[in-house]
């Protein structure tokens, strides 16, 4: 039986356990919250839908016992403070890295076994906290912003075309913020190069967009957005559980790859059953490498305020 547990059940941990349940891609889906009642009652929601959307998933809430967790095959650690206008993703360390330090103690005394996705913000450095937590090797703990970045840099292309977005097919590098690196060499429409189909000024005009994607949705809503970032983790679930060997962008730790040692950044990988199966590295010309040194430099410098804060 395939068992997936969502910690955190506010818009983005809920969301994914939504997608979860009803694209039967986990058999039992646990969904833990600290807030009283929350996880359950959320539980209890998506499982009354199973008759309405016709799926088997059984979804279990639990305020913080994380003796039903116990032995996932996968956890999502979606816990944590979400982005408010005026505010960036590193505005959220203090709290979010003890959030995830907890979390994480518990998720892997319970299970383990675990493939773990962190979703708090700021992204990459959370990942850095759940794997110095964990002490899994660096397969198995990941975070996940780069299918979310580059799904925002696929809708946006395929709006300009007025193109179907299953068409898109895009890579995106570096950390969860401003620095991320879109790559419009490796983006393609039907394997058309992107290049070829729209100018040079508008696909600069998309990129920026993509980069200020998460904050363009936090202005409009007053928090971060929750649809597709839930379901980008669920995503990277299903490629886990399913064995799928899917290519994602996702962050995990670098040691020597693309020339980065000891920093989480987010790399085109394999995903599959032992989690990061490989990481794909790409000929980089002088601008992209610029642009993910420029990138590792931002992440580095936030690890380096969780090192401090972990002092303390
Ligand atoms: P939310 O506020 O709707 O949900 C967070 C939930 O975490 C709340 O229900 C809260 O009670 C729970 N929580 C807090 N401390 C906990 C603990 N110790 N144990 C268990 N649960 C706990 O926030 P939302 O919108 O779901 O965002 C969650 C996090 O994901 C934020 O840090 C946000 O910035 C991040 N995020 C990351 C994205 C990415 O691309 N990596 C995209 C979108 C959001
Ligand atoms: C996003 O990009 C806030 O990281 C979150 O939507």
């Amino acid at each position: 039986m395939t068992k997936v547990t969502v910690v955190g059940a506010g818009n983005v941990g809920a969301t994914c356990a939504d997608v979860l349940a009803y694209r039967e891609i986990a058999e039992e889906i646990v969904l833990v919250d600290i807030k009283e009642g929350v996880a359950e009652g959320k539980a209890l929601d998506i499982w009354q839908k199973a008759p309405i959307n016709v799926y088997d998933s059984r979804t279990v809430g639990s305020t913080n016992d994380y003796t039903k967790t116990a032995d996932s095959d996968v956890v999502v650690i979606t816990s944590g403070l979400p982005r408010k206008p005026g505010m960036t993703r590193d505005d959220l360390i203090e709290t979010n890295a003890g959030i995830v330090k907890s979390v994480t103690e518990q998720v892997v005394k319970h299970s383990p076994n675990a493939i773990i996705i962190v979703v708090s913000n700021p992204l990459d450095v959370m990942t850095y906290q759940a794997h110095i937590t964990s002490k899994l090797p660096k397969t198995k703990v990941m975070g996940m912003a780069g299918i979310l970045d580059t799904a925002r840099y696929r809708a946006f292309i395929a709006e300009e075309l007025n193109i179907s977005p299953k068409e898109i097919q895009a890579i995106l590098m570096g950390g969860h913020g401003d620095t991320m690196v879109p790559l419009p060499r490796y983006t393609t429409v039907a394997g058309i190069p992107v290049t070829e189909l729209i100018e040079k000024s508008k696909l600069d005009a998309i990129i920026e967009r993509t980069k200020f994607g998460g904050g363009e949705l936090v202005k409009l809503m007053g928090t971060s957005a929750w649809y597709a970032p839930g379901s980008a983790a669920a995503q990277m679930v299903e490629s886990i559980v399913k064995n799928q060997k899917r290519v994602f962008p996702v962050c995990i730790k670098l040691d020597g790859e693309y020339g980065i040692d000891d920093c989480y950044l987010g790399v085109p990988v394999i995903l599959g059953k032992n989690g990061i199966e490989k990481v794909l590295e790409l000929e980089l010309n002088k601008e992209e490498k610029d642009l993910l040194e420029e990138s590792r430099n931002h992440v580095k410098e936030v690890m380096s305020v969780l090192d401090k804060i972990s002092q303390k």
